[in-house]
């Protein structure tokens, strides 16, 4: 260790001089901006170095001791960023695990201190971190569901709530802003980020990304209870042709319209104060240097006008990777002119240094500069940054209380799918002599996936303790004695011991056998088959031939192919990734204490080379290809009791121009028990100048009944939600006769415009 360091560190963390840098710091900000105006006369009276360091993101370790195990600042570093450079943001985690709030605390007041005492306009640092799904970063912060399993909720409320206590623990931590929710819809199975996402479908992204935003934000970014968010990862990213994390995406103009572009848009409605851009390519154009995306449909059409942050190198990759700007230089005009604010550069003073060059070069109006440096300096306000930058005693009150975790409990319970129930085979009785068996039986890793204490969410070391694992979980449940756990193989399917869970289930009344994927993000978890690793299908078959009843439980990112194994299967529970409380979720719906209400919110694919998705067209369902049907379909999901829809009404047979159209439908629960159920209203179009999908999800409402009870459930339909892009890349509405569909009951009408 070195000592020097140790001893500046020592001095920095003297309580008495953090006081004394927090005084001095706020009677420099004695009069903080407060309007737009106040932000232009700060702009106009700022140097050029200091205005491309606002622009400037870097990463903490930049500012640290290199290697320590600790948050040790070298001071010359720190200086250098953050006086010398004036960079205006940092994010990351310093020691790329959770850390204390006390160890968030000395590192905020750290950086804040100098940056509002030793810079010339005392401008504070924006901070951000990946808060993704909970504060992972936040020893003790409460993991909620993965963005797929909050989709299965089809609860808004719900993940409005995750969103919430997610920005109050990152708050607490005196971070302001977090880099979620992840918005690009899901429809490349193999993309190693699907799990992140809110589903395949616009319509559901769109409502609970908003939510999300809602969430996060609240009404007042200034409030201790708040976070600026980060839409991500504007846009196509989710799409990429071959698979693969950062590649090229092949999307029409007229699908990116359709399906990409609307939860950005919805979020852009609810306020969202910043985007993160995609680091890959949507049509051969890199889109940190598309013009088109980032300023003419972003800023223009959809009115975005916050900060535009880029990914991680994502601006010098414009000359290394994408060979679209041939020099460094180039790289970075063409990411300002398309519209970027401000570069996670974020290991390096390239940045900073090549965008001076290029406005001194002429090659960039400093006119342009100063729009986002405006914007940066008004989040900072917004954020309530110049009147205190420092981690505010009304937030860090705000952590790990204990209903957090029920909330993040009730998000995992909503989000179990039931995608098979044979005979009503579920619930299992309590007094059931169960075999729990399979790789994702008794691990953290698969209940919570990436972004989850570290980046991979593969390091046990940073768990907390006493969370369970399935097989923990259920001994919970029902007690240890009539539990026997196997692992049988491991992710890869290798085999361990097979032969023993065989063995054991001979002693069981029941398999519990718990398959999927291990955690994994971005690019380390790309893979090139969809299949589920033989060798756990293997374990699968083996166990069937036992002659015992298996229940499949699956704990994955991504609906890994299961053909083979589904017939056999007695009843199958999609778990996703559902975060710390995902374990005991799957016990209680196992077990009969939770009825599951969640539903698919992906096409679960049979085939590896037939992808699908739900809203495919005519061609894809065509009667002479019979095994062209997906394994599980979008909005799959079933519950204890059972529910019947009868009495589906439109207030007229006809819709004209912008008038209403009022749909009713009585749905009633028939069953014994108590549950939950999503009512979906699709359309669907007949003939259409672009083929129309078969049907398009435009409307949902989750409503509880009681056995027996029967409620009315009303929506309202214009124009608006019969719409599609055209081939003019233009939302339209076109006159023809139209479908209506809520559960297996269908109306049809007429538009006229
Ligand atoms: C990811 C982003 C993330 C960023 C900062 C990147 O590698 O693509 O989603 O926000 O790192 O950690």
């Amino acid at each position: 260790m070195n000592h020097a360091n140790l001893k500046k560190r020592t001095i920095m963390r003297h309580p008495g001089l953090a006081a004394i840098l927090v005084a001095v710091a706020l009677a420099a900000n004695a009069r903080p901006p407060t309007t737009s105006s106040d932000i232009d006369r700060i702009v106009h009276s700022m140097s050029l170095d200091e205005k491309v360091g606002q622009m400037t993101q870097l990463d903490i370790s930049m500012l640290l001791v290199p290697g320590a195990n600790t948050i040790a600042f070298d001071t010359n570093r720190m200086r250098e960023a953050i006086v010398e450079y004036g960079i205006g943001s940092i994010f990351n985690p310093g020691l790329g695990h959770p850390m204390p709030l006390k160890e968030w605390h000395y590192l905020i007041r750290t950086v804040q201190g100098m940056a509002t005492t030793e810079t010339p306009h005392k401008i504070p640092i924006l901070y951000g971190i990946d808060s993704i799904h909970g504060a992972s970063f936040m020893e003790g912060g409460t993991l909620y569901p993965q963005g797929m399993a909050l989709a299965a909720t089809c609860d808004p409320p719900l993940v409005q709530a995750c969103a919430h206590v997610s920005a109050m623990e990152t708050r607490a931590a005196g971070v302001r802003w977090t880099f979620a929710p992840v918005l690009g819809v899901a429809r490349q199975p193999l993309w190693p980020r699907f799990p992140e996402t809110l589903g395949e479908d616009p319509y559901l992204a769109s409502v609970l990304g908003a939510a999300e935003v809602r969430g996060f934000q609240g009404r007042n970014l200034a409030a201790p209870t708040a976070v600026a968010a980060c839409m991500k990862h504007y846009m196509g990213y989710s799409f990429p042709f071959n698979g693969h994390d950062r590649t090229l995406a092949l999307i029409p103009d007229y699908y990116l319209r359709e399906y990409f572009l609307p939860p950005f848009a919805a979020a852009v409605r609810a306020g969202v104060a910043t985007v993160m851009i995609n680091s890959g390519e949507v049509n051969g154009v890199p889109v940190h240097a598309s013009h088109y995306l980032l300023t003419d449909v972003l800023r223009h059409e959809l009115g975005f006008r916050g900060v535009a942050v880029s990914d991680w190198h994502d601006v010098i990759r414009l000359h290394t990777w994408h060979h679209v700007a041939a020099t460094p230089e180039d790289a970075v005009g063409m990411a300002v002119k398309a519209g970027l604010d401000m570069s996670m550069v974020p290991d390096d003073y390239s940045f900073p240094t090549l965008l001076k060059k290029a406005v001194e070069d002429g090659k960039i109006p400093e006119s342009r500069i100063d729009e986002s440096v405006r914007r940066i300096l008004t989040l900072k306000m917004e954020l309530g940054l110049f009147k205190d930058p420092y981690p505010e005693a009304a937030a860090v009150k705000n952590f790990a209380r204990p209903e957090y975790r029920k909330v993040a409990l009730r998000a995992a319970e909503e989000a179990m799918t039931l995608l098979k129930n044979e005979g009503n085979f579920l619930p299992l009785k309590k007094d059931d002599k169960v075999l729990v068996a399979g790789p994702t039986a008794n691990t953290l890793f698969s209940l919570n996936g990436c972004w989850s204490y570290t980046w991979q969410g593969t390091n046990a070391e940073w768990y907390p303790p006493g969370e369970p694992t399935v097989v923990q979980a259920i001994r919970k449940e029902i007690g240890a004695t009539n539990v026997v756990y196997d692992e049988g193989v491991d992710f890869e399917g290798m085999d361990i011991s097979t032969a023993n869970a065989v063995a054991d289930a001979k002693n069981a009344d029941v398999v519990v056998l718990c398959l999927g994927e291990n955690s994994y993000a971005e690019t380390p978890g790309d893979i090139n088959d969809l299949d589920l690793p033989a060798g756990q299908q293997a374990l699968a078959m083996d166990l069937y031939a036992t002659g015992k009843p298996v229940v499949l439980v699956l704990l994955e990112g991504r609906g890994r192919i299961i053909r083979k194994i589904v017939p056999d299967a007695r009843a199958i529970l999609m778990g996703y990734w559902p975060g710390s409380q995902g374990a005991q979720a799957i016990a209680h719906v196992l077990f009969g204490d939770f009825d599951p209400s969640g539903k698919l919110p992906f096409t679960y694919n049979r085939y590896q080379n037939n992808f699908l998705t739900y809203d495919r067209d005519y061609t894809d369902g065509r009667p002479e290809a019979p095994d062209d049907t997906p394994q599980f379909e979008f909005g799959t999901g079933l519950s204890y009791t059972t529910f019947a829809y009868s009495n589906l009404k439109l207030t007229s047979p006809v819709l004209k121009g912008t008038g209403k159209l009022q749909v009713s439908v009585d749905v009633s629960n028939t069953g014994k028990r108590e549950g939950m159920e999503t009512v979906e209203l699709f359309t669907h179009e007949f003939y259409a100048s672009i083929a129309p999908p078969l049907k398009r999800l435009r409307a949902f409402k989750k409503i509880d009944l009681q056995p027996g009870q029967t409620r009315t459930v009303h929506f309202t339909l214009t124009a608006r939600d019969l719409a599609f892009v055209n081939a003019q890349s233009q939302l339209a509405t076109e006159t023809g006769d139209f479908e209506v569909e809520i559960g297996n009951l269908e109306q049809t009408f007429r538009y006229e415009e």
